[in-house]
């Protein structure tokens, strides 16, 4: 079992990471809460897949559990699945001294978590997180949320967790486009902070990442935990997650969102900037070849056939724009980003195809 301790005063809380540990999670949150009642959130999917067995872990505690299901998918993130969760909690009489957990993908995390800050102004959550994107990334740092029809997580909140409770093993029902999506952002942690993950990477494949999950998960939410204790409120240096971001985004929205992935965005994003500021003197020698060569063994892109005047529009409403100013997150080389403020009408130099002007 690994622990990470992330230490935000008194809203610091604990990450377990353990194969096997969803048939345990009774115990663990027992440690968390002496209250009697726990509503589960989760979706179609993983409630179908994995229910039963958190349910029955929970019991052995002699818990009350109240399972609250809507249906899986990104257009589920909304004020009406929102609107339904409170509707069911309410149902279900759930009280301040009551706990949730929010149990599935980001969408399950970020919903779930939303609709904990603000049921009753603020019920006490624990995030189980059964994805790669979930386990390494959105159920650590408290960024809770919905979309609006004007755009991807508009509606928000940072509002810590109890507790993570990670099971690497639930990672094995994931469709596999699901795993290539979750490997962007865990390349994305080699890239920016970790070159020992980095390499462990350029050595494992898609088989044989399933023995090393553990360790893996472990890096990546370290890398986070240090990120958000140093930066809670997303002003700084947490804004380092968010390299590969700018362009990916763009490359979502270009596309429609659903053609690319999250994560396939983010991979193409990595690599063409990265070819770029190698280009430009910025990122030592080599830096490219290399990250190219990782995100192809993971079925990732590393291009689109989207042109840089393509892909401009949809990057103007991009949340790092702040004014007339914006920070890039770029390399120095692998194993350590930075963050570069920029100038708005300097941003053509970086967004564009290696080897045009
Ligand atoms: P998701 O929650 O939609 O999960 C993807 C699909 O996998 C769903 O159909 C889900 O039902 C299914 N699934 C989940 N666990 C499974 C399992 N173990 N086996 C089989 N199927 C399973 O999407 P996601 O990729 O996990 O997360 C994306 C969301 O996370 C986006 O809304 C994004 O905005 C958000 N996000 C938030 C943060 C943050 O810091 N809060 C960070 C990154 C991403
Ligand atoms: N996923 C980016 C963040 O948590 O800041």
């Amino acid at each position: 079992m690994k622990s990470i301790h992330i230490d935000l005063g008194k809203d610091s809380y604990d990450i377990h990471i353990e194969n096997g540990l969803l048939d345990r999670a009774g115990e663990y949150v027992r440690n968390l809460t002496k209250s009697q009642t726990l509503a589960v959130i989760s979706d179609t999917t993983v409630d179908g897949l994995y229910g039963d067995r958190l349910e029955q872990a929970l019991r052995k505690e002699h818990y009350n559990v109240r399972r609250i299901v809507f249906p899986a998918g990104e257009k589920y993130k909304c004020a009406e699945t929102l609107l339904q969760l409170y509707q069911e909690l309410s149902d279900a009489g759930i009280t301040r001294s009551d706990y949730i957990i929010a149990f599935g993908g980001g969408v399950v995390g970020d919903l779930g978590g939303f609709a904990a800050a603000t049921f009753l102004r603020g019920v006490p959550f624990i995030q189980i997180p059964t994805t790669i994107i979930a386990q390494v990334d959105s159920s650590v740092g408290g960024k809770v949320g919905i979309d609006l029809p004007s755009g991807k997580n508009q509606a928000g909140s940072f509002y810590q967790p109890k507790g993570v409770l990670i099971d690497p093993e639930l990672l094995r029902t994931l469709p596999l486009r699901f795993i290539h999506d979750g490997m962007g952002e865990v390349i994305k942690y080699g890239c920016i902070h970790d070159i020992a993950l980095f390499e462990l990477l350029e050595r494992l494949d898609d088989e044989t990442i399933f023995g090393h999950w553990e360790e893996i998960i472990e890096r990546c939410c370290s890398s986070k935990a240090r990120l958000v204790e140093r930066d809670v409120l997303d002003l700084g240096e947490r804004m380092m997650l968010n390299f590969g971001h700018t362009i990916g985004h763009a490359i979502e929205g270009c596309y429609g969102y659903g053609y690319y992935t999250h994560g396939e965005g983010v991979a193409a994003g990595m690599a063409m900037l990265t070819a770029v500021t190698e280009d430009m003197g910025l990122t030592k020698a080599g830096t490219s070849d290399r990250l190219r060569s990782v995100l192809k063994k993971y079925s990732l892109p590393v291009d689109v056939a989207a042109s840089a005047d393509d892909l401009f529009p949809y990057i103007s409403n991009d949340k790092k724009m702040r004014g007339n100013n914006m920070t890039l997150i770029i390399l120095k080389e692998l194993g350590q980003g930075r963050l570069l403020p920029l100038k708005a009408e300097d941003l053509p130099k970086y967004i564009r195809k290696r080897g045009s002007k």
